[in-house]
């Protein structure tokens, strides 16, 4: 038994809110592998008649993946929709400047559409606003989802589609607070293009939700300046302003890299303070909800990256192998967006396949599972419904940066319908498990189905093609007695306690 102990309420009443499915959304950007050799491989044996790998489908299909961000990411601020549709055979092969690679243009939007349909997914597309602008926008929204009788619908429809794929969200461009983007703006200079582009794109297509880019990181000299001029200009137009965050353990500790999502909690709230405060500036009745289109571990691969060879096709690019510590700070990244999913509605782990991704692939050879596909999955399949506002107690310890941090990373959703209560648990302690006792009151007649744990005495263990090293199992001791749930969470684990109605 452990001498660290927490303790948990959950009522049935006590929520957050209802979570939207697209908070488990990913992103697949033309960076190196992700859309040639991940998504697409046509001289795979597992290829099908697209052209599309078969094994990668499988795995999307697995982790339940409700939306994708495309085409980018930094590349869309230099990309021509039009170079990416009609016949593959006149399509233009560009630079790519913002990855210093060549782009083939072999696939598009129609392809990706068709891809993304086959995994079961939406998509969430960005549109340039580094070298185009409003009239690409509103064209790109025209081809997509006006239903025929237009220039743009109907070269749609000359290129095999009749049908309107009526996508629902757009990005209004990507990162353009950055300068390392191709078209980087003033937040000024970025809020009035956003606002027109917005205008035009809803007067097309009246029924989509639009992203307005947030910071590109909560670091960034010009944070919360940045998104309050934004949606000081685009308050009207826009439905979410976007976050994008990414964690590293470069210094090598551990307790201080799985405090991170404390950080990234207190970024969340401060979104949403700014967009509260331009909606009171404007005497708004309108809420601006918040897009966490970017978020992941990334620092792994940056040095090899460096190695590249400018202007190759689909290189080997952004490939961080992540180890059994990454899973982990996923794990307490995708708790801390449970709790804000009252205005957290959309978010995208960047990204799906091959570049910074859960899934990857060999060229020619098998697919494979990262570390981080387990937390992901775990969420995005029982993680539906409603997010509940767990009362709870931990032990705490202080890092380099950051004090009170608690033992116990910890979340609960109840899905109504299906009848279950899934509580998803992080024990952050480098060296003792962590009694959890959840009283769960309400909930009457429930009962554990399963304690999944994902657990290593390695925390640099890392997955690879021949060896799944690290894998969850179900042998987690968790039990119902009287209303309480018991359970021992190991040192250094990811937890999913599974209930359903008796
Ligand atoms: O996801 C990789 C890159 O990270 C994206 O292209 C960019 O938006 C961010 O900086």
């Amino acid at each position: 038994m452990t001498a660290n102990k927490a303790k948990m309420i959950l009522e049935k009443d006590f929520k957050v809110g209802e979570i939207d499915n697209r908070i488990y959304g990913s992103f697949i950007e033309h960076l190196g592998r992700a859309v040639y050799g991940g998504v697409f491989e046509p001289n795979h044996p597992e290829a099908d008649e697209n052209g599309f790998r078969k094994d990668v489908i499988n795995l999307v299909r697995e982790l339940q993946v409700p939306l994708v961000r495309y085409p980018g990411g930094n590349f869309v601020s230099g990309y021509n929709w039009e170079d990416g549709v009609g016949p593959v055979e006149s399509r233009p092969r560009r630079l790519d400047l913002a990855w210093r690679t060549t782009e083939t243009n072999e696939v598009g939007t129609n392809e990706f559409m068709k891809w993304a349909k086959l995994v079961g997914a939406d998509v969430n597309m960005a549109v340039n606003l580094g070298t185009r602008g409003i009239d690409a926008a509103r064209n790109l929204v025209e081809y997509c989802n006006h239903p025929g009788g237009s220039y743009y619908s109907d070269l749609r429809a000359s290129h095999g589609v009749k049908e309107p794929y009526n996508i629902k969200t757009w990005c209004l461009g990507n990162e353009m607070d950055g300068p390392w983007q191709i078209g980087h703006k003033t937040a000024a200079e970025y809020g009035r293009i956003a606002q027109e582009a917005a205008k035009v794109m809803k007067w097309v297509d009246p029924s989509i939700e639009l992203v307005a880019c947030g910071s590109s990181h909560r670091n960034m000299p010009t944070f919360a300046d940045w998104e309050a001029t934004v949606l000081d200009h685009t308050y009207d137009h826009v439905d979410y302003i976007s976050l994008h965050q990414y964690y590293g353990n470069q210094s090598n500790d551990v307790a201080n890299y799985l405090a991170l999502s404390l950080e990234m909690d207190d970024f969340i709230s401060s979104v949403i303070s700014i967009a509260d405060y331009v909606k009171a500036k404007k005497r708004s009745k309108k809420k601006i909800n918040l897009s966490f289109d970017e978020w992941n571990v990334w620092y792994h691969s940056n040095e090899n990256d460096k190695l590249i060879e400018p202007w190759s096709i689909a290189p080997h690019q952004l490939e961080d192998i992540y180890n059994f510590e990454d899973a982990l700070l996923v794990g307490c990244m995708l708790i801390t967006m449970l709790k804000h999913a009252d205005r957290l509605k959309i978010a995208c782990l960047a990204q799906l396949v091959n570049v910074i991704a859960p899934i990857m692939t060999e060229d020619n050879g098998p697919a494979w599972k990262q570390t981080i596909f387990y937390p992901y999955m775990h969420t995005s399949v029982y993680g539906r419904g409603v997010s509940l506002n767990p009362i709870v107690s931990s032990p705490k310890y202080d890092s380099k940066d950051f004090t009170d941090v608690p033992y116990l990373e910890s979340t609960a959703v109840y899905n109504e319908e299906k009848e279950q209560l899934t509580i998803f648990a992080v024990n952050r302690h480098l060296e003792e498990g962590l009694l959890l006792e959840c009283d769960i009151r309400n909930f009457e007649d429930y009962q554990v189905v399963e304690h999944i744990v994902l657990e290593n005495d390695d925390i640099k263990a890392e997955n690879s093609a021949e060896k799944q090293k690290v894998e969850p199992h179900t042998n987690g001791n968790a039990e119902w007695k009287d209303g309480i749930i018991t359970a021992v969470l190991p040192k250094l684990s990811w937890n999913v306690i599974r209930l359903e109605k008796r």
